[in-house]
């Protein structure tokens, strides 16, 4: 169920383009689709699919295996919670299809994933920690979609990176103080580049209320609470900065 509301009071509009039940399985393929059935069902499921998006916990074994040899340090361990956030404040939004979205500290890259399948969009997933990776893979198979990793840190993505980017997104990435600069200077290097909208979700931490402060005591983007009903309830902000014109 449907908890938020657009931050400037109008209705949201509706998803224009559902997603197919079980559209990345053949038909014909009777024994996946059923041990898809049991994957998400009942007390020992592995994985959840909401927004149109497969996700594996951490319990799968294809997870499990890679675990053994990837070991994420930033926390970039699961989907989580504020991304499924995010994808429903875009789900009510749209992006341009074949738009170029960057998902900064990606992690698992679900939120970019998302807006492969659901909108589109061309995807690059930026993280600074390599690890990261084999489960960005992992899940861009599982959902059918091509992302392109890029390893770099918040100060890392250029201005020649960011020259065709419409839309940089990022959840649960303002977690430390020693995040809120890096962070602030990538936003207005984005913004300058001519990056149209930059969004960015998070539980409501102090260093993200740091963040927000920056942009909303000059007038270039405010933050708003935001909440989602799928996969669970969740609460949390975005902060939504737009250089020109409203491109979502
Ligand atoms: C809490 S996780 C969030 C992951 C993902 N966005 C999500 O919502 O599921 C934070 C991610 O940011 C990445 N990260 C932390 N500091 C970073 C930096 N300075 N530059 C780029 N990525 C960073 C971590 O490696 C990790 O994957």
């Amino acid at each position: 169920m449907y908890h938020g509301r657009l931050e400037d009071g109008k209705p949201a509009r509706p998803i224009l383009e559902p997603v197919r039940a079980n559209r990345y399985i053949d038909s014909r393929d009777q024994l996946a689709r059923s041990e898809l059935h049991a994957s998400m069902t009942g007390k020992n499921r592995t994985e959840t699919r909401a927004h149109g998006v497969r996700v594996l916990f951490s319990r799968h074994s294809e997870v499990q295996r890679l675990k053994q040899e990837h070991r994420p340090v930033i926390h970039g361990t699961r989907a989580w919670d504020v991304s499924w956030l995010l994808m429903d404040y875009i789900g009510r939004c749209r992006i341009k299809p074949r738009s170029h979205v960057l998902d900064v500290g990606c992690g698992w890259g679900i939120l970019g994933i998302y807006c492969a399948k659901r909108h589109g969009a061309r995807v690059t997933a930026v993280d600074k920690d390599p690890e990261v990776f084999p489960f960005v893979r992992l899940h861009a198979r599982i959902n059918r979609v091509r992302v392109t990793p890029l390893r770099a840190d918040f100060d890392g993505v250029s201005v020649r990176r960011l020259n065709d980017v419409d839309v940089l997104v990022g959840s649960d990435i303002c977690f430390w103080d020693s995040m809120v600069d890096p962070l602030r200077r990538l936003i207005l290097r984005a913004v300058r580049t001519g990056v149209r909208t930059v969004l960015i979700s998070d539980p409501g931490r102090s260093p993200f209320g740091r963040l927000v402060e920056h942009f909303e005591r000059r007038g270039m983007g405010r933050a708003f609470e935001w909440s989602t009903g799928r996969p669970r309830k969740i609460r949390g902000e975005i902060l939504r900065v737009d250089g020109g014109t409203n491109w979502l």
